[in-house]
């Protein structure tokens, strides 16, 4: 498994429609496998595809690491397990009515969090690494973490749902460091992906 690099703003691949997958094989499970490596090293709990310049509709996600351990009392606190989930061609089927919020950052944008507020719960459709339909309900932080990599494929990021004022800010400091390459520091309370 190889690490890719990941791109930052401003780069104009980030805002990219990525093109539907037509073919699960090997060479596409060899690319989510890169992928996921590339999203653990970040560190972060979700990647798309156009991140490192694939502009397919691909996604994965992990947000195991990132969520306590409800063992028994007294059990002895685990390492967290890997619990990846590859997801070809996600669509959103439905999105609840009730509204959360979460500290969002980018492993697009290094070093920026910012409060974000979606549907709490959403539905996806998507095919699994073997290429069979699958179809997902989720709350929490895997909700969110959902519709912000699903944004990604269409060339939206999490930026865009703030204010005016804070997203140009943003564009300006990452545009004026452009070359930076900071990671972002792990937070239970935060989506990086
Ligand atoms: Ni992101």
């Amino acid at each position: 498994m190889t690490i890719k690099p990941i791109i930052t703003l401003p780069d104009p691949v980030l805002r990219q429609v990525s093109k539907p997958v037509e073919r699960v094989d090997d060479d596409l499970r060899r690319l989510l496998d890169d992928m996921l490596e590339t999203m653990y090293d970040a560190p972060g709990i979700g990647l798309a595809g156009i991140q490192i310049g694939v502009p397919l509709r691909i996604v994965t996600i992990d947000v195991s690491p990132h969520e306590k351990d409800d063992g028994e009392d007294g059990a002895e606190a685990k390492e967290p397990k890997r619990e990846p989930l590859f997801l070809i061609n996600p669509k959103i089927v439905s999105l609840g009515d009730e509204p959360s919020i979460y500290e969002e950052g980018c492993l697009s944008i290094p070093d920026y969090y910012a409060e974000v507020e979606r549907p709490a719960s959403v539905t996806v459709s998507y095919l699994d690494r073997d290429g069979h339909e699958q179809l997902l309900q989720a709350d929490g932080i895997l909700s969110t973490c959902l519709q912000h990599e699903i944004d990604h494929l269409d060339g939206k990021l999490f930026i865009d749902l703030l204010s005016r004022l804070k997203r140009d800010m943003v564009i300006k400091k990452f545009t004026k460091l452009a070359k930076q390459s900071g990671k972002p520091t792990g937070d239970t309370r935060r989506m990086v992906g």
